[in-house]
């Protein structure tokens, strides 16, 4: 595995051990045993959006890993003022290890892995967010012991967490179930790759369907960033697509919620929902771990 620029990318081998990674670097932090695979590195981090969870996961995980992390504003690079991908990831690969972007179109991830000799990770794009779904799969399996034959059932918006989950939960061998309303789809490329799985796969605009006997329900924000003008529109088309407890009572008595965050609370799901699911903070924590895995196996 050179990169992490999409989970469509990766097998089913590759995610679990990355997993198994993540879940042995965890044990050893919360043992105080130190793991200094990447003495000596630095990884660039380019952010062209917010972040809490990402920039701070991945800034301590360098530290923690014995190597420096080093953040950079889009706005504050070249790049912010027009210098092409190409040219910065010629640059970038003469002084970084490996680089996390955040930004919006996939095909700037991209391009700095062609155009670039160092590994290149995706912090989220408009299209997909691949860290947010190894923590998300990590939790899973933390919480009940597989992934294989469960049910992860997604109410909410078409977005990268949507497009993520799907290539996740399906090559992991989990059965999924979207609940979107329409004219908000997820992706071509995610919907494409989910023809192969028509056993596991459903999307439906029937909240009911995605909660019903689910191991995991799952919600994301109505408007992703770069949405913002679209949030009044998105909040009357998302009406009723929300996580609460008349769902919550159609799912497994002992079903999961996880949400990447932030969260808005009364929209896509109910303060209380979020008050009684703390394992929503133990996913916001193992973005550290997972991503210490994917540190360690695509720059050591
Ligand atoms: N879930 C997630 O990616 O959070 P941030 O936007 O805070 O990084
Ligand atoms: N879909 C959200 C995820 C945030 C972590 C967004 O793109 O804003």
């Amino acid at each position: 595995m050179k990169h992490l620029l999409k989970l469509l990318d990766l097998t089913c081998d590759e995610i679990i051990s990355l997993l198994n990674l993540a879940d042995q670097l965890k044990y050893e932090q919360k043992r105080g045993i130190a793991h200094p695979h990447l003495a000596g590195k630095t990884l660039g981090m380019i952010f062209q959006k917010a972040s809490t969870r990402t920039r701070v996961s991945f800034e301590v995980g360098m530290h923690q890993l014995g190597g420096s992390p080093l953040f950079l504003s889009a706005s504050e690079m070249q790049l912010g003022r027009g210098e092409p991908i190409e040219d910065t990831a010629k640059v970038l690969s003469r002084y970084l290890d490996a680089i996390m972007i955040r930004t919006f179109a996939q095909s700037d991830v991209e391009g700095l892995a062609e155009h670039g000799t160092i590994p290149i990770i995706n912090g989220l794009t408009d299209s997909w967010h691949p860290c947010q779904v190894l923590a998300d799969l990590m939790t899973i399996r933390e919480h009940k012991s597989v992934l294989k034959g469960l049910k992860l059932g997604y109410i909410g918006d078409g977005n990268n967490m949507a497009n993520s989950l799907i290539v996740g939960c399906l090559k992991t061998g989990m059965d999924i179930t979207l609940a979107i309303p329409a004219g908000y789809p997820p992706s071509k490329e995610a919907l494409d790759f989910a023809k192969d799985y028509p056993d596991s796969f459903t999307l439906t605009e029937d909240t009911r369907e995605a909660a019903k006997d689910a191991d995991v329900i799952y919600t994301d924000v109505w408007a992703s960033m770069g949405m913002e003008g679209e949030a009044e529109a998105r909040r009357k088309a998302f009406e009723g697509y929300q996580v609460n407890g008349g769902l919550m009572a159609l799912a497994r008595p002992d079903a999961m919620v996880l949400h990447c965050l932030p969260a808005h609370r009364g929209e896509e799901i109910t303060a209380e929902i979020i008050a009684g699911h703390p394992e929503i903070f133990d996913e916001a924590e193992n973005r550290l771990h997972a991503q210490k895995a994917v540190l360690v196996t695509v720059m050591k």
